[in-house]
């Protein structure tokens, strides 16, 4: 196998150009981070309702103050196990700590910021206690990345030190279109995007902003075909999920070794995006319009329906109970590939396989 380029991300050369997305509510937390970062990848700590299942979080109480604590000992834990790796936080635009969130990052030797669930317009502003830490914000069309450029080059002289393209149509989690019918739009489509933004970067900015893509990404083939493209690299969540390093509850990972052919669904979130899940008996309820959790748990949405409605769910606690494996009351996110998963495997063996070709032998979850 021809070897991968390293990635350049402001001053960071990243051996092996792939950074594994953010997985909010603990599922990619120190334990997942460490382990990518220490195979040459970018390790990301999802910042998002890092407190949960914290220590410092009592039930209703403390919500913001016990995120900021958490995530200071995510981001010492992810370092003391990863001590020459790269390790960074995903803050997503449309929580109400966003600031606290990317302030806390940067304080804490967060080497890269990676922002997106809405357009990370004032980032720079809040990262400016290091200049060093490399911010990326997420993006899902070309508009989208020239609106922030220009943004951030008129109002901090600053430009982003990558940006990464999220394909709605593949990528899980919150997806960056308004309603689910965009998501098969060519217009959001990887093979249409991505050579537009690695177009413009090069000709706009001399390949300043190298392009990373995400979304689908799975083997060796997606890669290659994703740097044919003009990416310079791949950000990839889905993969990482059904390893022994992803912080998420065993019956979280189960389901995926479990799921088949047509267990992805899109649910409307009640932060107004369409997310892509695993069908669960929750998904079941909710699409059927049955009744499901409203108690909002953390306030933790900038803008909420359930909040503020009453209506949809608390996402929150759909995401944290499924974390913690209750799979009956809880929200499983997935990227479009969620099939593929047939067992648990070390993160070094996904390496192993992407960078020299050996196949992974995925085991059966133990006991
Ligand atoms: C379980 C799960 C949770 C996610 N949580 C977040 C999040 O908190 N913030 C974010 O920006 N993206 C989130 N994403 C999106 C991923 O970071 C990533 O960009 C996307 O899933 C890539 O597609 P893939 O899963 O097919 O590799 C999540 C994805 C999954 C599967």
């Amino acid at each position: 196998m021809t070897p991968l380029p390293p990635l350049r991300i402001g001053e960071y050369t990243i051996p092996v150009p792939i950074l594994q997305g953010g997985m909010g509510v603990r599922v990619s937390a120190h334990r997942l981070a460490a382990a990518v970062a220490n195979e040459g990848g970018v390790g990301i700590i999802a910042a998002v309702a890092l407190s949960l299942a914290s220590r410092y979080y009592e039930k209703g109480r403390d919500y913001y103050r016990a995120n900021v604590k958490a995530l200071i000992e995510e981001l010492e834990t992810a370092r003391a196990l990863s001590p020459n790796g790269i390790i960074g936080v995903n803050c997503m635009v449309a929580i109400r700590d966003f600031e606290a969130m990317v302030r806390t990052s940067v304080e804490n030797g967060a080497q890269m910021i990676v922002s997106g669930a809405g357009l990370p317009l004032r980032l720079p502003e809040f990262a400016t206690s290091n200049p060093r830490t490399a911010l990326v914000p997420i993006i899902s069309s070309l508009r989208a990345a020239k609106l922030l450029a220009k943004r951030w080059h008129k109002l901090y002289k600053r430009l982003p030190d990558a940006m990464v393209f999220e394909d709605p149509n593949r990528a899980g989690g919150h997806l960056g279109v308004k309603t689910a019918s965009q998501l098969f739009a060519k217009e959001y489509d990887t093979d249409t995007v991505v050579p537009e933004l690695a177009e413009w970067s090069r000709t706009e900015y001399g390949d300043e902003i190298p392009i990373v893509t995400a979304g689908g990404v799975w083997d060796r083939h997606d890669i290659d075909h994703a740097l044919s493209l003009g990416a310079k690299g791949v950000q990839m969540a889905s993969r990482f999920i059904c390893t022994f390093e992803c912080d998420a509850h065993d019956r979280f990972k189960q389901a995926f070794i479990d799921a088949k052919e047509g267990d992805v669904v899109i649910v409307d979130s009640p932060a107004g995006l369409p997310g892509r899940a695993l069908k669960t008996s929750f998904t079941n309820t909710l699409l059927r319009g049955g009744e499901v959790a409203t108690n909002c748990i953390a306030t933790c949405l900038e803008a909420c329906r359930c909040r503020e409605e009453k209506e949809t769910f608390c996402i929150a606690l759909a995401l944290h109970r499924a974390q913690q494996g209750d799979l009956e009351n809880g929200l499983v996110f997935t990227g479009s590939n969620a099939t593929r998963h047939t067992g648990l495997v070390h993160v070094r063996d996904i390496f192993q396989e992407l960078l020299y070709g050996i196949p992974v032998r995925p085991v059966p979850i133990p006991g």
